[in-house]
């Protein structure tokens, strides 16, 4: 039941707005959609440039499948021109580059799970810092035979089912800030859901790992976002291959990966951007709700 406070508004019924399209069912995804064949990144032309922000803005994000290269990091790092500026973690190597792959630190629970063969739940990165990347790419090195799985969970699937059936809970999700102080001690205060020039944008981490104060009138909602992105039922799952990279809209999709043995290799590099490219005014972050609260 909506409130006089919370009003459900169809965005049919306000501007025409040309942005606004389809929601994505997980489910329906097939992956062929969302992968692009090309070369080399450098080599990328115009055309395919034209059809890797197609599919980025519709899916809100990407499998670019490469040739193998003699360094295949280049291809990651080549993703600047149109991705932007590299953002560090404290991980990084020399490049920017973060490996995520398991280290066999101790299974003590101040290990990043990055550095694991243990399931990652389902997050935005950079959670922690005061400018989260606004693209997180994941390039596949070696995956491992069994596991190792990728997942997705869309920002605005999150959004549409506590519309339906939470939105008291939605609406306070704007206006009560999360702690989340990372394991190299960085901490950064923000609402799950941030409205930005009509466009919605999440973050989210619930993960044992690091330290989430989480403001008593949204524990329980909190809760349920937790539940809802870590049920295999609303997430697309699939298996990275070695070349390609997996492309993230990190202001609105939430990603994670399911653990693999021990006894086998898996390796993926990691690197962020900061979404300011020549680009820029073609790329489409975040989500703009079929329906919205009014004043969140
Ligand atoms: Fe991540």
């Amino acid at each position: 039941m909506l409130t006089d406070k919370i009003q459900m508004v169809n965005t049919d019924d306000l501007e025409a707005n040309l942005d606004v399209q389809e929601t994505i069912e997980p489910s329906k995804i097939n992956i062929n959609q969302v992968t692009l064949k090309v070369s080399k990144v450098t080599e990328i032309l115009e055309p395919e440039r034209q059809r890797l922000f197609e599919i980025f803005n519709k899916f809100k994000f990407i499998i670019l499948e490469c040739d193998p290269l003699p360094n295949l990091q280049d291809n990651l790092l080549d993703l600047k021109k149109f991705f932007g500026s590299v953002l560090r973690h404290r991980r990084s190597d020399e490049h920017g580059i973060v490996a995520v792959e398991n280290l066999y630190n101790s299974p003590a629970n101040n290990v990043s799970r990055s550095a694991t063969n243990r399931m990652h739940p389902m997050h935005t990165d950079g959670t922690a810092d005061i400018d989260p990347p606004k693209v997180v790419a994941l390039q596949c090195e070696i995956n491992s035979h069994n596991g190792g799985y990728s997942q997705i969970v869309y920002g605005e699937s999150v959004y549409d089912y506590l519309m339906k059936n939470h939105p008291q809970e939605l609406q306070k999700l704007f206006t009560n800030p999360v702690s989340i102080t990372n394991l190299g001690g960085k901490t950064d205060t923000r609402p799950i859901f941030i409205e930005k020039e009509g466009r919605i944008l999440m973050s989210f981490k619930a993960d044992s790992v690091v330290t989430i104060t989480v403001p008593p009138p949204i524990e329980k909602v909190f809760n349920i976002i937790k539940n809802y992105v870590n049920d295999p039922n609303n997430q697309f799952i699939f298996k990275l291959k070695a070349n390609q990279i997996q492309i993230i809209d990190n202001m609105s999709v939430l990603h994670g990966r399911t653990s693999f043995p021990e006894n086998e290799i898996r390796k993926i590099n990691r690197l962020w951007f900061d979404g300011i490219s020549e680009y820029t005014h073609q790329l489409q972050f975040g989500f703009i709700p079929k329906s919205k609260l009014l004043n969140p």
